[in-house]
């Protein structure tokens, strides 16, 4: 009797909420890093609570009471939004849409940090925190150089400001030397907005590295923006697919409904033929389909985006996913699908349908909000942020709201229809 009312309670909790998947399942998910909250370490001095001004080692400090917007770390303003895996190196970026984030652009040392919470440290060195304004969704390519767009936008709300021209900015990881800073020009910006380049994917081979291509989602103004290396230009797409769906608003992440109007948010690469071809898989955040076109079309500045872009399919109720990445092996894509608390998978040998595109791990403690994902080599990698709590209602800093988790790609999707098709 007692285990059948228990049965009926499971059985009201999902009928009752959005979850249709009777399962929450962490499954073959590692947590690599959980942090209640962020903290730093700015050229050996360590900011681990609210500091008024930046401390110099060795130097005098004055104790003051800045204005808040001239505050040097207001720790709880600090939210990670993207990141990216380089051998021993995990970058993580911190966009200034509030005041008192000291620094932009960082990383965290795997091998030499002891620590499951590690404090971050400015990339490449502790000049970038002047140098960088604000960063979203790093790249590293396939020639050992990361990539990233400082949208040189303080993004505080209500009180935007255009700190710097919004820049593509490369660095050689086997240096840690800047090697290009290309001003995004006007012409491709709508109505000079830049606070919807949040993304940067790249096309390139190893044997190319001199003639690549890096595509720009632009989420608040609907386009694609391409860069050539080879040209030193850029352009920009726009098109219907690249708006938010009307019909997929309104889901909910963290008890919170999401009725933002975010439109193409990530650009997936399928591995090149061999002529260098590939498929660029894109999709809005506020959408439930899938779209493609042929990195042909990107590359050619004057293409007819409207006659080569194509509809892959519905992937189905709640599967509103943020980035999404390709596992060559499997030719399988995974999502952050945020309107599950889940990793979903499709595997592109397949049809786009419902039926084929499935969560393979879940947790509604610690796959809320998946920021970003990233495969690297065998495995998938996201960074977790919970955001919708921190803009609708407040972290319990006494627990942790950040995580960064990886899992082997494999041994995810086993058993799923993903892997049906390999
Ligand atoms: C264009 O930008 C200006 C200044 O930033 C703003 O006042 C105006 O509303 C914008 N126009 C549109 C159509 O968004
Ligand atoms: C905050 O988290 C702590 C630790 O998990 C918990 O004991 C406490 O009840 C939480 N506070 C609130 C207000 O939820």
């Amino acid at each position: 009797m007692f285990s059948k009312l228990i049965l009926l309670l499971v059985l009201i909790t999902y009928c009752d909420g959005q979850y249709f998947i009777p399962n929450n399942h962490f499954g073959d998910m590692k947590q690599v890093f959980a942090w209640n909250q962020i903290g730093y370490n700015i050229d050996g001095v360590n900011y681990v609570k609210n500091e008024p001004l930046q401390k110099i080692v060795g130097g005098i400090f004055f104790a003051e009471e800045p204005e808040e917007d001239e505050r040097f770390f207001i720790q709880y303003n600090n939210i990670p939004i993207g990141f990216e895996v380089y051998h021993d190196k995990v970058f993580i970026t911190v966009p200034r849409r509030r005041y008192g984030i000291p620094s932009t652009l960082n990383y965290v040392d795997l091998k030499s940090s002891k620590s499951s919470s590690p404090l971050l440290k400015p990339y490449p060195d502790a000049n970038s925190i002047t140098n960088f304004v604000s960063v979203y969704r790093p790249r590293v390519d396939a020639c050992e150089r990361l990539w990233m767009v400082d949208t040189g936008l303080m993004e505080v709300p209500n009180n935007f400001v255009q700190k710097k021209r919004p820049q593509i900015i490369v660095y050689d990881l086997k240096y840690n030397k800047e090697l290009l800073r290309y001003e995004i020009p006007s012409d491709v910006l709508d109505n000079g907005t830049t606070s919807g380049l949040t993304s940067i994917t790249v096309d390139v081979t190893p044997s190319t590295c001199d003639d690549a291509y890096a595509y720009i989602n632009d989420l608040a103004r609907n386009g694609l923006i391409v860069f050539s290396l080879k040209q030193m230009d850029s352009w920009r797409f726009s098109h219907p697919s690249f708006v938010y769906d009307v019909g997929a608003t309104d889901f909910i992440v963290a008890r919170q409904t999401i009725n933002w109007r975010d439109g193409i948010f990530s650009v997936a690469l399928s591995d090149p033929d061999s002529t260098g071809k590939r498929t660029a898989y894109y999709h809005p955040l506020v959408s439930t389909q899938e779209f493609s076109v042929s990195n042909e079309v990107l590359k050619d500045k004057n293409a007819d985006f409207g006659a080569g872009f194509k509809l892959e399919g519905v992937r189905g109720a709640f599967s509103q996913s943020g980035s999404h990445d390709f596992h060559s092996i499997t030719q399988t894509l995974l999502y952050a699908n945020v309107a599950q608390d889940a990793i979903m998978c499709w595997n592109t040998r397949a049809p786009l349908t419902s039926k084929n595109t499935v969560p393979v791990a879940q947790s509604h403690t610690k796959l809320v909000y998946i920021s970003d994902l990233k495969i690297v080599g065998e495995d998938v990698w996201v960074l977790v942020n919970q955001i919708p709590t921190f803009i609708y209602s407040q972290f319990n800093i006494t627990e942790p709201n950040f995580f960064v988790h990886k899992g082997n790609v494999r041994d995810l999707i086993k058993g799923t229809v993903c892997s049906k098709w390999n």
